[in-house]
């Protein structure tokens, strides 16, 4: 029995569906070609030189206009007030062993948010809205606590009086941050917000898409932005870094990576074929952050490997690169990279979760069928 697949889509198996557009959506475009990134239409340049804060581009990301004086104000109260986290949630990062890696303690903890939640079971856009907020909202919470309950120091709350990016140093440290670390981190979570069909924004919008809930679909963000190949990549730069103590051993430590067919942590990217946008920006505030730490050195085996990758491969480094050794000079560490990018990329899985709530069709793609058909099939007792 011969069987027609002609009725596939043309039989062409698209790998990683490179090239494939798979939604329209107005949130964010990322210009391979040219090397931009527009969120709402802002290019990513006037954003990071203009805005004062990560919650204007929140503010942009889910109502697609930069906010007002006042309309930012009311912003920031609102997303400060959902900022807390429920005490069962608490316990349950406690009880969590001690080597769990952080990302995975923060899909399962979003998981648990779900239980607390009053809108769980309502799937309105209202509901939805607000469960996106309170998400955007207590991320960064999660994180910090995480991390005070893994150097067993008290939990902090946030601080009302403080944006997203101060609190989230705040309740890291338990102290307040200077302004160049409030603008450093205010810079990670702007450039780190949206970035069209990343796998783990695609994911998200997978799941939106059978109707399951705010907080499945983001679970399932976080599950795919920890790998090495998206988000995970940038712990693996640092873990890089500190094994590199000099520039003079750059050269050789790279050459040896590129020889043996490895990947180098921070470079690359599916889509930009020029430099990533956001890289000039984290780059320029690696190295002041560097700079006024004394670590000028960090920066400098930093920009010699980029030097000789671009040399020898012909690419650039992307967004994951420099967030390293920025993240270094604000205290974080490395295990906790990807909670910060997903600290900030859960404005960005919201706005996409709610875009394909409201024009939702089920994403469901086909596959080439390799495989034999009606084999003759044997009782157990015959094979
Ligand atoms: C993010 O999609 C997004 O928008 C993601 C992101 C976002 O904001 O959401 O931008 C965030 O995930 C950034 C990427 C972080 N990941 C890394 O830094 C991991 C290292 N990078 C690579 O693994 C790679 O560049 C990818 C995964 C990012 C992209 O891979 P592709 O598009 O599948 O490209 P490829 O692996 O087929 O490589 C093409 C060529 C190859 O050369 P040849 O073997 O054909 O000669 O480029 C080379 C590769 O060898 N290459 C690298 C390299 N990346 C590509 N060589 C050495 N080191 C690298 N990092």
């Amino acid at each position: 029995m011969t069987v027609d697949l002609t009725n596939d889509h043309e039989g062409k198996v698209v790998r990683g569906l490179e090239g494939v557009v798979a939604a329209e959506t107005d949130i964010s475009y990322v210009d391979g070609v040219n090397g931009d990134l527009y969120y709402k239409g802002y290019n990513i340049h006037d954003i990071a030189d203009n805005t004062t804060s990560y919650i204007e581009v929140v503010h942009l990301l889910l109502h697609s206009e930069l906010p007002t004086k006042k309309q930012l104000s009311d912003f920031r109260r609102e997303i400060v007030t959902d900022m807390r986290i429920p005490t069962q949630v608490v316990d349950m990062m406690k009880i969590m062993p001690p080597s769990s890696h952080p990302m995975d303690v923060l899909r399962t903890a979003v998981s648990a948010l779900a239980y607390f939640d009053p809108d769980t079971s309502d799937n309105s856009y209202e509901a939805n809205y607000r469960k996106g907020i309170r998400l955007i909202a207590q991320i960064p919470t999660l994180v910090a606590s995480l991390y005070r309950i893994r150097n067993g120091n008290s939990i902090l709350s946030p601080d009302p009086n403080i944006n997203t990016a101060a609190n989230i140093l705040y309740m890291f440290h338990g102290k307040l941050p200077t302004k160049l670390q409030t603008r450093a981190m205010d810079l990670i979570l702007l450039l780190h917000a949206d970035h069209g069909l990343n796998a783990s924004t695609f994911a998200a919008r997978v799941t939106a898409s059978t109707h399951a809930d705010m907080h499945a679909a983001v679970t399932t963000a976080l599950g795919t932005l920890k790998g090495p190949l998206h988000g995970g990549a940038n712990e693996r730069v640092m873990k890089m870094l500190k094994e590199i103590t000099d520039v003079a051993e750059v050269d050789e430590y790279i050459s040896t990576m590129l020889s043996q067919g490895q990947r180098v942590m921070g470079f690359g990217h599916r889509v930009y074929k020029k430099e990533d946008p956001r890289t000039a920006h984290l780059r320029e505030m690696s190295e002041e952050l560097c700079s006024k730490r004394g670590n000028q050195k960090l920066y400098e085996i930093s920009h010699s490997i980029e030097e000789h990758v671009f040399k020898v491969k012909g690419i650039y480094p992307n967004v994951d690169f420099y967030s390293a050794t920025v993240q270094h000079a604000l205290g974080i560490p490395e295990e906790f990279y990807t909670t910060i990018f997903a600290a900030s990329r859960i404005s960005g899985w919201v706005a996409h979760i709610l875009d394909q709530y409201e024009n939702n069709r089920l994403i469901r793609p086909t596959s080439k069928y390799t495989g034999k058909f009606n084999r003759e099939f044997l009782p157990i007792s015959e094979r």
